[in-house]
C-alpha cells in the first residue's frame, strides 16, 4: 500500500472508531439541520476532526476540503477531500450503510482514495495507476454488456427537490431494462460497490465533491468509467454523475440524457 494511503487509512480508522462508539446511542446525539434534509451530528464533526488531525500530522502544509469544516487553506497542489460520514441519514436511523470517504487530489487529479465502512469492516483503497482493492484483495468492475441482468445504484435528489420530476423521468427510462435499482443511501459506498462489481452502474443528481472524490478514483482504478451527464469529466463541478463499466456507462448516458432539463445537461 502506498505510504500516503496508509496515512489516509489511519485517519479513516480513527473516524470509524468515533462512528462505532455512538452507533448504538444515536438517540442521544445532538442533530442539526444544515439545510433541507441535510443533517449533521456531533459524530460527523468529531470524526472529521480525527481525520484532519491525522492528515495534518503527516502533511501539515496540504490544503483540505472537508464537508463540515469547509476549506482549510494550504498548498493547493495537494488537496484532501473529506466526507467524515457519508450516509448520515442512514446512521441516524441505525441503518448500517455508511462510510468514511477520504481522497487526495494532486493538481486537481485524484491520486489516492480510501472509503471505509467501519460497521462491516470493509476498507476500499486505490492509488492512481495501482488498481483498486477491498481489504487488500484486487477488485474490478463487472463485465456486463447492456443493461439486461444488471443491478444499478442511484440516489434520490432529496436535498434538491426541484430536480425530483426530472430524476423520476430518468428512473422510468432505466427501470424497465435492468434487474434491479438500489438506493442504499451512501454515494461513496455506491461507487465503491461499483468498483467491487456489486453494482453494474450508478447515477445521481447533485452530489458534492466529498461524496465522489474517493469513489471516482476507485471506479477508474477498477476499470470503470465515471462522468457527468454529457459523459465528460466535469462531475466534480456539476455534482451530476453517471458511472459503470465501459458498456453500462455508455448505455446509462444514452437513457438519461433525453430526460434532462437544461440546467442538468452536464
Ligand atoms: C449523502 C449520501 C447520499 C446522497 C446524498 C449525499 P451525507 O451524503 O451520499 O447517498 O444521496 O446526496 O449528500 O450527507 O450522508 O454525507
Ligand atoms: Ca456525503
Ligand atoms: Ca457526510
Amino acid at each position: 500500500m502506498h505510504p500516503t494511503v496508509n496515512i489516509a487509512v489511519r485517519a479513516a480508522r480513527a473516524a470509524g472508531d468515533v462512528i462505532l462508539r455512538y452507533h448504538n446511542q444515536v438517540d442521544l446525539l445532538t442533530i442539526e439541520n444544515k439545510s433541507i434534509n441535510d443533517f449533521v451530528s456531533e459524530v460527523d464533526k468529531t470524526a472529521e476532526k480525527a481525520i484532519i488531525n491525522e492528515i495534518k500530522k503527516a502533511f501539515p502544509k496540504h490544503s483540505i476540503l472537508a464537508e463540515e469544516s469547509g476549506e482549510i487553506l494550504g498548498d493547493n497542489n495537494f488537496q484532501w477531500i473529506i466526507d467524515p460520514l457519508d450516509g448520515t441519514t442512514n446512521y441516524l436511523h441505525g441503518f448500517p450503510q455508511y462510510a468514511v470517504s477520504i481522497a487526495l487530489l494532486e493538481n486537481q487529479i485524484p491520486t489516492h482514495a480510501v472509503i471505509y465502512d467501519p460497521f462491516k469492516e470493509e476498507l476500499f483503497t486505490a492509488s492512481k495507476g495501482e488498481g483498486a482493492y477491498l481489504n487488500d484483495e484486487r477488485i474490478r468492475v463487472t463485465m456486463s454488456n447492456g443493461l439486461e441482468d444488471t443491478l444499478i445504484g442511484t440516489g434520490f435528489p432529496f436535498k434538491h427537490p426541484q430536480h425530483l420530476d426530472c430524476y423520476l423521468e430518468t428512473f422510468k427510462a432505466i427501470h424497465p431494462h435492468v434487474s434491479g435499482i438500489r438506493r442504499a443511501g451512501a454515494a461513496a459506498l455506491d461507487l465503491a460497490y461499483l468498483a467491487a462489481g456489486r453494482l453494474d452502474g450508478f447515477w445521481e443528481i447533485g452530489l458534492n465533491k466529498w461524496d465522489m472524490a474517493a469513489g471516482a478514483l476507485l471506479v477508474k482504478e477498477a476499470g470503470g468509467f465515471i462522468g457527468d451527464f454529457s459523459g465528460r469529466d466535469q462531475y466534480m463541478e456539476t455534482g451530476n454523475v453517471v458511472a459503470g463499466n465501459a458498456d453500462v456507462f455508455k448505455v446509462l448516458l444514452k437513457k438519461i440524457h433525453p430526460h434532462l432539463s437544461e440546467d442538468l445537461q452536464r
